[in-house]
């Protein structure tokens, strides 16, 4: 990709990139719709990458090409007026103008990526991760993962618009080959955990532009849950800090649908630490499990899946697998298969036969290495 963007800035702007990074999309173990209610998540990065390379540019504005459509756009960041994945860009610099890391004048930027886009493996991110690290980079100022994943949030969730949590920047950011992290959103504290697992992402194809309206609308109702569960617990910041073990009092106190998203919060936030101690004991039969119940409760309490998920995690489920699950917000895109090597190739071809009975084709299924976070990229 770093080959492509770098041509596509010499035939688009005539000059050489002077900066490069990539970030990587991702796929979520387990810890569903806990991010932003301050739960754990245990997401792990793709080999998969956007690269994003960077030049001055003396226009004052942003000038931005792709190479999924070539189409040179031009755009004044300092408004909020951009659409599509320009809007992404121009929250990154605007971000990176009020932490005085951006570079003046404007700049140039091409981009090359083979994640997926409306997948569920978090395109957005490996964009805005990578643009930022790229931009400050080309500016000369050095900025940690942290404070990359922080600039990378903060564009998408306050200039998008996007309510999400800070999972996908934060996994982009810090990630490390052959591990998954454990992302303790409350205190934004991690830890690296080595994962071992043989992993099918498998593509619905089911593109839902819901997905963002129903993120945001779930996450009003947590909101919402929160606000009465205050008085019962007048402390309680965050849904997840609910304590396990007071489930019946939050079901009194809380009507539907506000009662079905806790209970799925407080269950997923608690499955999440449990598996990653699993995962760290090497445990992946019992971690399988805790993935199909972290489906079910996405799919009957949060009701963020969608009939395609369902028929591949009860295809893999059939066939043997360790476990599976949905993986992102949901409402389509990317099932995840833990698998035994042994029986791949058995799951893989009941999961396809019986998608293709249903909707009369095959969805791709890619295997998933766990990979690098963001990094710099040479130009030369
Ligand atoms: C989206 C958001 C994440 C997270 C997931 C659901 O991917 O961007 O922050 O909330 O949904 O777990």
């Amino acid at each position: 990709m770093r080959v492509e963007a770098s041509a596509l800035f010499r035939s688009t702007f005539g000059v050489a990139p002077a900066a490069g990074a990539s970030a990587p999309g991702r796929v979520n173990l387990i810890g569903e719709h806990t991010d932003y209610n301050g739960g754990p998540v245990l997401p792990v990065a793709l080999g998969t990458r956007t690269t994003v390379v960077a030049g001055p540019a003396d226009s004052g504005l942003l000038e931005i090409v792709s190479t999924r459509d070539g189409q040179l756009a031009r755009l004044d960041y300092r408004e909020n007026r951009a659409a599509g994945w320009g809007a992404y860009v121009a929250g990154v610099m605007r971000e990176l103008v009020a932490a005085g890391a951006a570079p003046a004048g404007g700049a140039r930027i091409a981009v090359a990526s083979d994640v997926p886009i409306g997948a569920g493996l978090s395109s957005s991110a490996a964009l805005t991760v990578a643009t930022a690290k790229a931009l400050a980079t080309l500016a000369r100022v050095p900025l940690s993962a942290r404070q990359i994943a922080g600039i990378a949030f903060r564009a998408e969730h306050d200039h998008v618009g996007v309510r999400c949590g800070i999972m996908d920047q934060t996994i982009a950011a810090l990630a490390t080959p052959g591990h998954a992290l454990l992302i303790e959103c409350a205190s934004a504290e991690t830890r690296q955990i080595p994962f071992r697992g043989r992993l099918l992402l498998v593509d619905t194809g089911v593109r839902h532009e819901l997905a963002r309206g129903a993120l945001n609308e779930r996450r009003a109702e947590c909101e919402a849950a929160v606000a009465r569960l205050k008085l019962e617990l007048p402390e309680l910041m965050w849904l997840a800090a609910w304590p396990a073990a007071w489930l019946a009092r939050l079901k009194r106190a809380l009507p539907e649908p506000l009662r079905s998203r806790a209970v799925h919060v407080v269950g997923e936030t608690a499955r999440t630490r449990f598996g990653a101690q699993l995962l760290a004991r090497r445990r992946l039969k019992q971690f399988g499990q805790l993935l199909y119940e972290s489906h079910e409760s996405c799919r009957r309490l949060y009701e963020c899946s969608a009939p395609e998920l369902d028929l591949v995690v009860a295809a893999a489920k059939r066939a043997g697998a360790l476990g599976a699950r949905l993986s992102g917000a949901g409402w389509g895109g990317t099932a995840l298969v833990l698998v035994d090597r042994k029986r791949e190739a058995r799951i893989t071809a009941a999961i396809r036969r019986a998608f293709h009975r249903a909707y009369g084709r095959e969805p791709p299924i890619t295997v998933a290495q766990a990979s690098g976070g963001v990094r710099r990229e040479s130009v030369r």
